[in-house]
């Protein structure tokens, strides 16, 4: 937008002490205006005015315009952070900030003077991401947050171009690559365009490069340091916000480690090769390919994939939407949590936003592959037991499962193991007989482990994130009815089954003579109705445990081996 000219600066609101600046900024160009707020900021009333500044944003965008009447509680902390964020900006980007508040038209409301004022702030702007996915906040806050994410524009297609071109220079030439004019889409870190070009030996192949917005390395570091020390701030007892403690950390630690991994191009592009090897048998299932030849350490040029928002998937089709939810949990926790590799990766971030759903083969595209934990297979065991024994309402199998996830951390966890007792204890004394809990029950009992005092693995942090994430996407694909542990139950329980004792890995012989096979027949019922498996007999258990690494003759295909009413047919890659 053309700044307005020196005449028209009228504010429409009252500027207290910086009215002063309204007269300057009425004589000077833009680029005098913010030298000389950022005079104002070097001088030696440079802290008055960081603190005029804050609660003059304060009085531009008012709280209560973004946090509703139902959070209110949240009002002043919400306003706290703001005033802290902007009081502490380096001097040139608070008083660009300023400068461009002043030049908006009188009458722009503030949540398009909000949307200026977190422009530029990959900090800021992942908060909003972060919390509009939250969904323990209200839905009036959510939506007005994820309305801010879809406003957000920050750069040009222009530049966009001209950084693709200084870096791929000639190889553009060589691959006749071809750019869109427009940005496919823009988030905070970075902005993806599409493009066609020519694969070597192939026709011609639609591609995207997701860019590194160019002025996000040089603020990064800012902006870490502005949102650590906004953490101690809020959380500080003398502010008084006990209430929020726990979650403020939790979003903060959430959003630092989202904006790490989002700058580390390359290795989202390792990352994408090995979900590529991954998925390879799973039908159903697929992730961009990545083209190496146009890539960079600021650049990921991938194959372009078709598809629908997943939550978008099939409208008007309950059926083929509770297929999209099964799907979903094949992709983002049965394939991984079963694959044979001593490393699996899981995508970490999988909110709908990096999911798309392409219809027309019935496949489910994951994307965004920035941020993903790898597990090993140890963890991977004890994960599967945990579910499989928290869904059969198992307390020996749940404790001892969550026993070794804490001694697989560490042997300080020894002296804590009457904490996890305690727990699980207490966990199953207040199950109602008709709760059946699962995964994400699970994951709730180990926070509350974890609170206690018991340190668990890093990647479990980050497992709990997939669980919670992937519960809201199936919530909204597909209501209540779909549940995690029952499908990761059916995969273990179908293995079991189709490899005649040959137990699929992560799991050992040993984790199945564990299990309570009369509680299993019972789940599997429940699963199949009118296919309960035979439970196996001692001398069976005998035999195929002097063999436990044998391999199944035919190891199943991911996709062919399930039956079941529940899953209608689902169409092979076209
Ligand atoms: N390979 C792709 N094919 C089609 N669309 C893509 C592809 N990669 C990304 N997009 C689009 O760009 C959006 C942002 O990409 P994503 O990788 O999630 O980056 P970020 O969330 O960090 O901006 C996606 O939600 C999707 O709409
Ligand atoms: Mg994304």
């Amino acid at each position: 937008m053309e700044p307005p000219s020196p005449a028209a600066i009228d504010l429409g609101f009252d500027p207290g002490p910086l009215a002063l600046w309204a007269g300057i900024f009425a004589q000077a160009t833009p680029a005098g205006r913010i030298s000389a707020v950022e005079g104002a900021l070097r001088g030696r009333r440079g802290r008055y005015w960081r603190r005029e500044i804050g609660r003059w944003i304060g009085r531009l965008v008012p709280v209560e315009i973004l946090v509703p009447e139902s959070a209110q509680r949240w009002r002043p902390l919400v306003r706290d952070a703001f005033q802290f964020v902007f009081e502490r900006l380096s001097d040139r980007r608070l008083a660009t900030k300023v400068a461009q508040q002043f030049e908006l038209p009188a009458d722009t409301p503030p949540e398009q003077r909000l949307l200026r004022l977190v422009n530029k702030m990959p900090g800021l702007q992942k908060v909003g991401q972060v919390l509009a996915r939250n969904r323990r906040l209200p839905p009036k806050l959510r939506r007005a947050l994820s309305e801010l994410e879809n406003g957000m524009s920050d750069v040009t297609p222009e530049e966009i171009r001209g950084l693709i071109e200084e870096r791929l220079g000639q190889r553009l030439t060589e691959y006749a690559v071809e750019l869109e004019p427009a940005i496919l889409s823009e988030a905070s870190v970075s902005a993806v365009i599409r493009f066609t070009w020519n694969c070597p030996g192939r026709e011609r192949e639609q591609g995207v490069f997701k860019v590194l917005k160019p002025y996000v390395p040089q603020c990064f570091d800012e902006d870490m340091t502005l949102l650590q020390d906004l953490g101690e701030f809020l959380t500080a007892p003398e502010r008084g916000y006990g209430f929020a403690i726990h979650d403020v950390k939790e979003m903060l630690s959430e959003v630092l480690l989202l904006l790490t991994h989002e700058l580390d191009f390359r290795r989202e592009q390792a990352t994408l090769l090995d979900a590529v090897k991954m998925y390879r048998a799973s039908i159903g299932i697929r992730v961009p390919k990545l083209i190496e030849a146009l890539s960079t350490a600021d650049i990921t040029a991938m194959s372009a994939e078709a598809g629908v928002k997943v939550t978008e998937a099939f409208p008007r089709s309950p059926i083929r939407r509770a297929r999209v939810a099964e799907q979903l949990i094949e992709a983002l926790v049965a394939v991984p949590f079963f694959s044979r590799e001593p490393e699996a990766i899981f995508h970490a971030d999988p909110h709908a936003g990096n999911l798309l759903y392409d219809e027309t083969n019935r496949e489910l595209v994951v994307l965004d592959w920035a941020l993903a934990e790898r597990l090993s297979r140890e963890s991977r065991r004890q994960l599967v037991l945990l579910s499989v024994m928290m869904a059969l309402r198992n307390p020996e199998g749940v404790r001892q499962a969550i026993r070794d996830l804490a001694l697989s951390a560490g042997r300080g966890n020894h002296e804590r193991l009457g904490v996890i007792d305690g727990c699980v204890d207490r966990f199953f004394d207040q199950l109602a007989p008709d709760d059946s809990p699962g995964t994400l029950e699970a994951m709730r009992l180990l926070d509350r482990i974890a609170l206690d005092g018991v340190h668990f693995p890093p990647p479990l942090f980050l497992f709990r994130k997939i669980v919670l994430t992937l519960d809201g996407v199936l919530y909204d694909v597909a209501g209540p009815g779909v549940r995690i542990d029952e499908v990761i139950a059916r995969e273990f329980l179908t293995r079991c089954v189709a490899s005649l004792g040959a137990f699929h890995a992560p799991l050992e012989w040993k984790d199945v003579a564990a299990i309570p096979w009369n509680a299993l027949r019972y789940s599997f019922c429940r699963l199949w109705p009118g296919k309960a498996p035979a439970a196996p007999t001692d001398s069976a258990r005998a035999s195929r445990g002097s063999t436990p690494n044998r391999r199944p003759k035919s190891p199943p295909r991911a996709k062919s081996r399930r039956p079941g009413p529940r899953r209608p047919q689902s169409q092979p890659a076209g």
